[in-house]
């Protein structure tokens, strides 16, 4: 989730810019950089690491007088967080700052490198401004040449683009990513990819919508859609900078909660192609001689690793273990060169998982990080890396970065199993179907949400919880029951259903609150003989299903899915808005729960 800002007006544009960056930095970032244009004279500075660094290199710059510029905060998507590939991106007399992922870089760099076009980064944005420079070239028209680069462009981007051709204008386009243009009373022009980046400076904002684009300048801003010219839909900018970093939400988690439809989806762009997986990351060497899969992780991470093993072995037909890495590191584990050694970790600094990296890599095993902060020790340290793209997450209860595991998990298995034939072609296109869909089944209904809220005030006492589940539900039930200990600090349990007879049916009574996740696409029958054993002991039953369950105290009804992961993904919001509303209701800081840190870098 990259940070945007623009300025057109005659401040001095260092101030605004880094105060705008600054701003964003909730967002999360590996790298930032400005790009200035003042008559003829364009620059540009950049760093990596914090703004900090940034602002050092601007000491003796000030732009005294009229000028454009944009600016950056970059989080490491496609390329290293290196100060070649921190934004902004230049061409020959432009630059350019994006938020997003260009599906479709890799053919747009080819036909321009043989063209004789040279590209100095990794990243899939610099083919942007080669891409409006060479259209330029044919027809000597800026505005012209910036629309055929915007309809050239396949994924999700939000763009700010400053050229030589014209030192007054910036050109701006948004879709899939947020973009906010405004100005002030003298006419000034802000832009941000938050608005919190803009309070205090633009008085009317623009929350630009998909497909619209256009450029903007003292002369006002200009504002288009399918090449028609569209009215200003202004807005008066809250003044409240914290409100806005939630964007409305009451918390950060819950934001990440809503987000998860979004970053998902970005987990999968350049990845899902029409018939197979393709991870630029990876080659098909790396995992020669490999017929096995060893997984250790902590908390989430465990839990997105325990249900993944039921996709490689389902799909790609591998082998899989999985181990907590507090308890792999002393075990004396058998390290198995054959095995393909993975460690999951959305801050990729958990000292546990880190540790048991290490013993994996002195055992010549080849590993894989899969991970969400470029850059960290954890991605240092692996063989090969796959980034989550979930953007920076601020809750300390992991929501985002779980989806965007089990997603680039589930991708990874299809991906082992093209390379090891192990699924039909037309299984592999189920899959892909069905991947496809995750996106619209992770956007949220007000309806769902507020049944939630409501039903919520049912369960803020009693003497503990148990979430249960069959197959890959058993660890969405262990996860489910650690969003809402970590938050709403009531006791809860994740258990395999087929397990509750073996002795935890011991506590069923009314006081015990059962969430029992009961899928129709995977083992329903099996998992609701086990509910109605509960339920006969008077267990307080919440059923989550898409089936209506009577013998349910409580229902949340989901949607049949052709594929079980379609119904995991629902639930799992379900699970995370539960534990976010009681925690609400009993008052406790979601963000930031008593006792725990976002990254635990200690054993
Ligand atoms: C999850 O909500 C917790 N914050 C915690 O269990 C976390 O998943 C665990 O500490 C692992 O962190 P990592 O993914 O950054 O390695």
């Amino acid at each position: 989730m990259c940070g945007i800002v623009g300025y057109v007006g005659n401040k001095e544009i260092k101030d605004i810019l880094i105060d705008g960056l600054t701003e964003l930095e909730y967002r999360g970032y590996d790298s930032a950089g400005i790009a200035t244009l003042q008559e003829n004279n364009i620059r540009h500075f950049k760093s990596i690491g914090k703004l900090v660094n940034l602002q050092d290199k601007l000491k003796n710059y000030s732009s005294d007088g009229f000028v454009v510029g944009i600016g950056h905060t970059r989080w490491a998507t496609h390329g290293k967080p290196t100060e070649l590939n921190a934004h902004p991106h230049l061409g020959e007399y432009s630059y350019v700052v994006h938020n997003g992922i260009i599906e479709n870089y890799q053919e747009i760099k080819k036909s321009l490198e043989q063209k004789g076009v040279n590209f100095v980064s990794q990243t899939d944005t610099e083919v942007i401004v080669h891409l409006f420079e060479d259209f330029y070239k044919d027809n000597n028209d800026e505005f012209k040449a910036f629309e055929k680069t915007l309809n050239a462009l396949k994924g999700a981007f939000a763009v700010l683009l400053i050229s030589k051709i014209d030192n007054q204008k910036i050109f701006f386009a948004k879709h899939g990513s947020p973009l906010i243009v405004g100005d002030d009373e003298n006419g000034e022009i802000y832009f941000g990819s938050s608005d919190s980046a803009m309070i205090g400076k633009a008085k009317e904002v623009i929350y630009l919508e998909d497909g619209e684009y256009g450029y903007a300048s003292l002369d006002g801003i200009k504002l288009f859609k399918k090449s028609k010219s569209k009215k200003l839909h202004k807005k008066t900018l809250t003044q409240d900078k914290i409100y806005a970093q939630k964007d409305g939400f009451r918390f950060f988690m819950e934001k990440e909660i809503y987000e998860q439809s979004e970053v998902v989806n970005d987990s999968m762009m350049g990845r899902v192609l029409d018939e197979q997986i393709d991870f630029e990351e990876l080659d098909k060497n790396f995992f020669k001689g490999i017929n096995e899969i060893q997984i250790c992780a902590c908390g989430t991470s465990y839990h997105s690793a325990l249900a993944s093993s039921y996709l490689f072995e389902r799909l790609a037909k591998m082998q899989t273990s999985v181990e907590i890495a507090s308890e792999f590191r002393y075990k004396q584990p058998l390290m198995k060169k054959n095995r393909l050694f993975v460690v999951i970790s959305q801050s990729g600094e958990t000292a546990d998982t880190l540790e048991t990296l290490k013993m994996a890599k002195k055992a010549g095993m080849k590993t894989l990080a899969i991970c969400n902060v470029d850059n960290s020790s954890i991605v240092r340290t692996a063989d090969k890396t796959i980034l989550l793209r979930a953007g920076i997450e601020k809750g300390v209860a992991s929501t985002k970065a779980f989806a965007t595991q089990m997603m680039v998990l589930w991708m990874l298995s299809l991906y082992i199993a093209k390379l090891k034939n192990s699924l039909k072609r037309k299984k592999m296109v189920k899959e892909l179907q069905s991947i496809r869909e995750i996106p619209s089944i992770l956007k949220i209904t007000d309806k769902l949400h507020e049944k939630i809220k409501r039903l919520s005030k049912r369960y803020l006492h009693g003497h503990g919880f148990f979430f249960i589940g069959r197959d890959i539900f058993f660890p969405l039930a262990l996860e489910g029951a650690l969003k809402l200990k970590e938050i709403s600090y009531l006791h809860a349990e994740g258990y395999p259903a087929g397990e509750m007879k073996h002795g935890p049916i011991a506590l069923a009574d009314s006081e015990l609150f059962t969430i029992a996740l009961m899928p129709k696409s995977l083992l329903y029958e099996k998992t609701k003989s086990n509910v109605e054993e509960l339920s006969a002991r008077d267990s307080t039953i919440l059923a989550v299903s898409p089936e209506e369950f009577e013998l349910a105290d409580d229902f949340i009804k989901t949607n049949h899915s052709a594929h079980p992961m379609g119904e995991f993904f629902e639930m799992m919001i379900v699970v995370q808005l539960l534990s976010l509303e009681i925690a609400i209701r009993m008052g406790n800081d979601v963000d930031m729960p008593r006792n725990l840190a976002k990254s635990v870098t200690v054993e």
